[in-house]
């Protein structure tokens, strides 16, 4: 079965054609961050325009790049919550119409639980079915710009969330830091890579003190976020020479290890309560250089990552989770409608 994903929740307008699930057959993710750099951060109003004018030439470009017709989809999937309510409605709009006009089934997927799937997309070394799909329950890990979500995993559409920021989202904090600092838009890639060159020890930013009791798998980001920022005056007292650039790369290394080790605290924490170890991650900073080596310090879990490639936003993780849906024949109604919201 070739099912047609349609993501469109905030800044990228992605389509893809997965085949039973697993097999990406293309993958076309059109990204809008050179019309929302300006503004260091995604402005809502363009988004759900951009989305409007690139929607029908990304879905084309999808079904060509896998060598289809319109008459070959099986059926047709989209982002149905959470994310931009105006950008939301696009995605959902467009797959609902392709549905009801070619009489397809349809199916809306929640984004995060999305984003967990995307490691069960067939990768470079492995196929995506022997990846995840026998180990429930594991531990999931959903850290993007809009959420930080530690939960236990029963099946691809029952989670129960264990603990999540009391404040700001990871991916948040990383493009807030940049954004203060004029590094670049989108923050988390941004960081990574500046932090490479930069010492991670150079600064000593505090972590939350989250760790007892009812937030022992909890995070918070908003004193981290207020530390770094608060190093900004002396850095700019630096003169602008190669001083400058070691402080730029410190204050990155240092920022990036501190709120890696938030994650990784509570994250660990809910390992030993639960004694699950295997844990799946999903979401745009799971792409990040050092949280995927700080677990894989760990030996004793099984830390399953996405390509990076699917970590962030893409129609593959929607068109793959639609696909278990249909197995079990479960359709949605055309009537459904997006949500700016997570699913109460
Ligand atoms: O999943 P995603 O594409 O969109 C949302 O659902 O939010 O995640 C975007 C977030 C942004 O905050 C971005 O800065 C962050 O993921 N991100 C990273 C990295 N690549 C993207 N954060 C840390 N390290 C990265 N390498
Ligand atoms: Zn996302």
């Amino acid at each position: 079965m070739r099912v047609l994903g349609i993501e469109s929740s905030c800044d990228e307008c992605a389509a893809s054609v997965v085949e039973d699930g697993h097999k990406v057959l293309s993958n076309v993710i059109a990204t809008q961050i050179p019309f929302h750099a300006a503004y260091n951060g995604v402005v809502p109003e363009i988004a759900s325009r951009k989305h409007t004018e690139w929607i029908y030439a990304v879905v084309k470009e999808a079904l060509d790049k896998a060598g289809m017709k319109a008459a070959d989809v099986d059926a047709v999937a989209a982002t149905a919550r959470p994310g931009l309510l105006g950008s939301l409605l696009v995605g959902l709009s467009f797959a609902k119409a392709f549905a009801w006009a070619r009489d397809l089934p349809f199916v809306a997927v929640d984004h995060m639980l999305a984003h967990l799937y995307a490691s069960r997309l067939d990768q470079a070394f492995s196929k995506g079915e022997e990846v995840s799909a026998a180990e429930y329950p594991f531990l999931g890990l959903l850290v993007s710009g809009g959420h930080s979500i530690i939960c236990k995993v029963d099946a691809f559409d029952d989670i129960t969330v264990l603990g999540t920021t009391i404040d700001d989202a990871v991916g948040e904090a990383f493009d807030k830091v940049s954004k203060h600092y004029g590094f670049g838009y989108p923050g988390g890639a941004v960081i990574d890579k500046l932090a490479e060159s930069g010492n991670a020890r150079a600064f000593n930013f505090p972590l939350p003190s989250l760790h007892k009791g009812d937030h022992r798998y909890d995070v918070s980001y908003s004193g981290l976020k207020n530390a770094v920022i608060n190093q900004f005056e002396q850095f700019r007292a630096l003169p602008a020479h190669e001083a400058k650039e070691i402080e730029e790369a410190n204050i990155a290394a240092s920022f990036q290890r501190t709120a890696v080790e938030i994650l990784a605290r509570s994250l660990f924490n809910a390992v030993q309560d639960t004694g699950l170890h295997t844990i799946v991650a999903g979401g745009g900073v799971a792409a990040n250089s050092l949280l995927r080596a700080r677990l894989a310090e760990r030996q004793d879990l099984r830390c399953i990552f996405p390509p990076l490639e699917l970590c962030g936003d893409n129609g593959a993780m929607v068109a793959g989770i639609a696909y278990r849906y249909l197995e079990r024949g479960e359709a949605s109604p055309l009537t459904v409608t997006a949500s700016a919201r997570v699913k109460a």
